[in-house]
């Protein structure tokens, strides 16, 4: 069974007397540990789409089955319960806590879990180390680099394990080069068998993905495996 199944999923918005159709029927399925981009020109519905992956916002119309549970019909609450199990989340403007260490901001899931305090050290450390930033557990948001900034919110993104990592526009605040460390980051992450989904508008970004999946006017343009450079 597939991780993600999308199913005919449409998502409208109803502006006065306009209806705007930013996703059209479209489907797709998403299988355990894949690396996914997708892409598409401003407007075209990409947000609108990991939005609705995230359990963020719910379809119009189709079917989305997440991990063998079907959520299109999910009230917020019991949406809100499943995101916080499934998914991780980066922005591209990383969301740290500003007065938080690098360890408080990625205790800051587990806390709202429930987790004890000594476990959730344990796990921040964990999740801090996989993102190669060990050494810098005790510094605050404006004390690291932002390649190190976005680094802090993929560990607080991971601690909770989830089954999805989603991404959007996760390298649009860095130059080119410490983008390129985040995706580096994010293919060692695909190595160990966590699944990604990653929104860019950049070639250069989603050419380490594995799979291309293209949006236009709200619908699949092509979803092809990616060329490796
Ligand atoms: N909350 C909303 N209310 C009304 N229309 C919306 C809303 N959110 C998005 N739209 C419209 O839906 C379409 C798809 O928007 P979406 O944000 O998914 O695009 P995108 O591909 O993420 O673009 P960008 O690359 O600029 O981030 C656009 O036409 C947009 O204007
Ligand atoms: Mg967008």
């Amino acid at each position: 069974m597939s991780l993600i199944w999308l199913e005919k999923i449409s998502r409208r918005y109803q502006m006065g007397s306009e209806t705007i159709h930013a996703l059209r029927e479209v489907s797709l399925a998403v299988e355990h540990g894949e690396y996914l981009a997708i892409m598409g020109p401003s407007g075209s519905g990409k947000s609108t789409l990991m939005n609705l992956i995230g359990c963020l916002d719910t379809a119009t119309a189709g079917k989305y089955v997440l991990n063998e549970t079907d959520v299109s019909d999910m009230d917020d609450n019991d949406l809100a319960e499943v995101r916080n199990k499934e998914i991780g989340f980066v922005f591209q403007t990383f969301n740290l806590l500003p007065r938080a260490n690098a360890l408080h901001n990625v205790e800051l899931p587990l806390i709202y879990g429930g987790v004890r305090s000594e476990e959730r050290r344990e796990r921040a450390l964990e999740a801090l180390s996989a993102v190669g930033l060990a050494d810098r557990i005790t510094h605050k948001p404006n004390e690291m680099s932002g390649g190190q900034r976005q680094r802090v919110a993929v560990a607080r993104a991971l601690v909770n394990r989830p089954s999805i990592l989603l991404a959007d526009e996760p390298t649009g605040n860095l130059d080119s080069k410490t983008g390129a460390e985040i995706m580096a980051l994010f293919e060692n992450l695909a190595d160990r068998g966590n699944t990604i989904i990653v929104v860019t508008h950049e070639e250069d970004v989603a050419r380490h993905a594995r799979r291309i999946v293209r949006i236009r006017d709200g619908l699949i343009a092509s979803d092809e495996m990616a060329t490796r450079s």
